[in-house]
């Protein structure tokens, strides 16, 4: 079975993707959040400084591109294979506005000859291997019927599933009998990924879908960061609070050494706290944002840092449970 932790841009960069992986296991690999082609010189430095890879931790990472039919394609995958890369993603699922509008990411999917445009220029810029990662359409599932056969057409190694089409964004639920249909159609290796948010969602999934290997997890890994060990084990540690705290204690210093000002590292903790609030109890359903309130509420490192002893000392973990599964 292969585990890929998904791209989460703004939040699953280097300094994270880091301190993450030497904290926490499970994971095969990972997918860098989205290099825009788009993007103007300064920002594309700062994408590419992301994929150093003299500053890359243990575990492999696939650089994303953000690419639509009239981007410069060729001189992206230049820079990104010219770091000794040879494998790139290609983002045909980003929902956002700006992007998809201007076909981009899950904006491309209603669009057949940009599809082709796209991989044709990825399919002949240089010798790497390509996978996408989709989502089921932008407007409506029926999409899939259009580029599925189209990225059948590319000697892609993997397309990754999110199950549901654009304009949903993240909202509702995950379309399994599209997944369905579009794994069935698809010819290359499918990557599963989608709100897997705890053991027995994959349970279900890999029963539903057992000609399926590989999966991808994004906000879970953030979550409740024990689970890809879960996933992979079977169990989960006995000093799942000790090893949480460390975790937070070592993303907290490196973001105060590398963040310009409090300001910017107390924002960048409470989007954390946004997902770990879950291993808490926080914030109701699982897919919720569920920042503790008294975090959310700091406005200085040091009341911060008191929020957060007294969440770790006196609030109950509420992910998982230790039992053994049998997998
Ligand atoms: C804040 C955020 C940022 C994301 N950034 C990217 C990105 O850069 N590239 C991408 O392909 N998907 C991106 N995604 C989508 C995730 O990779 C993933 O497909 C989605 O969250 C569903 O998986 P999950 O339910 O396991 O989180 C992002 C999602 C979120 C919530």
């Amino acid at each position: 079975m292969n585990l890929y932790l998904a791209p989460l841009h703004g939040i699953t960069n280097r300094i994270f993707r880091n301190v993450w992986f030497s904290h926490f296991s499970g994971f095969d690999g990972a997918v860098t959040p989205f290099i825009p082609a788009a993007a103007a010189s300064r920002s594309a430095a700062k994408h590419y400084r992301d994929i150093d890879p003299s500053v890359q931790g243990p575990v492999p990472v696939e650089p994303q591109l953000l690419a639509g039919p009239r981007d410069a394609i060729r001189e992206c995958v230049a820079s990104i294979t010219a770091l000794g890369y040879d494998e790139i993603n290609l983002n045909m699922g980003c929902p956002y506005a700006m992007v998809a509008k201007k076909g981009r990411g899950s904006g491309l999917l209603p669009h057949p000859d940009a599809v082709r445009t796209v991989l044709d220029a990825l399919c002949s810029s240089g010798t790497f291997h390509l996978s996408v990662k989709i989502r089921l359409g932008q407007h409506r599932p029926e999409e899939l019927d259009g580029f599925i056969p189209i990225l059948n057409n590319y000697p892609l190694s993997r397309v990754t599933i999110h199950p549901r089409i654009g304009k949903q964004m993240y909202r509702g639920t995950v379309d399994l009998e599209g997944f369905e249909r579009a794994s069935c159609n698809c010819v290359h290796s499918v990557v599963y990924n989608g709100d897997i948010f705890d053991y027995g969602m994959f349970e279900v999934l890999r029963e539903r879908f057992p000609e399926i290997d590989s999966w991808m997890i994004g906000r879970a890994a953030l979550m409740d960061p024990f689970l890809p060990e879960e996933i992979r084990t079977g169990t989960r540690p006995p000093d799942e609070r000790e090893r949480l705290r460390a975790y937070h204690d070592d993303l907290f210093a490196v973001y105060e050494r590398t963040l310009y000002g409090p300001r910017h590292l107390l924002d960048k903790m409470k989007e954390i706290w946004g997902y770990l609030g879950y291993s808490f109890g926080f914030g109701g359903a699982p897919r919720a944002k569920a920042a503790p309130p008294e975090i959310l509420r700091a406005k200085t490192p040091v009341a911060y840092t008191v929020a957060v002893s007294r969440l770790f000392d006196s609030v109950p973990l509420t992910c998982g449970d230790v039992t053994p599964h049998t997998h």
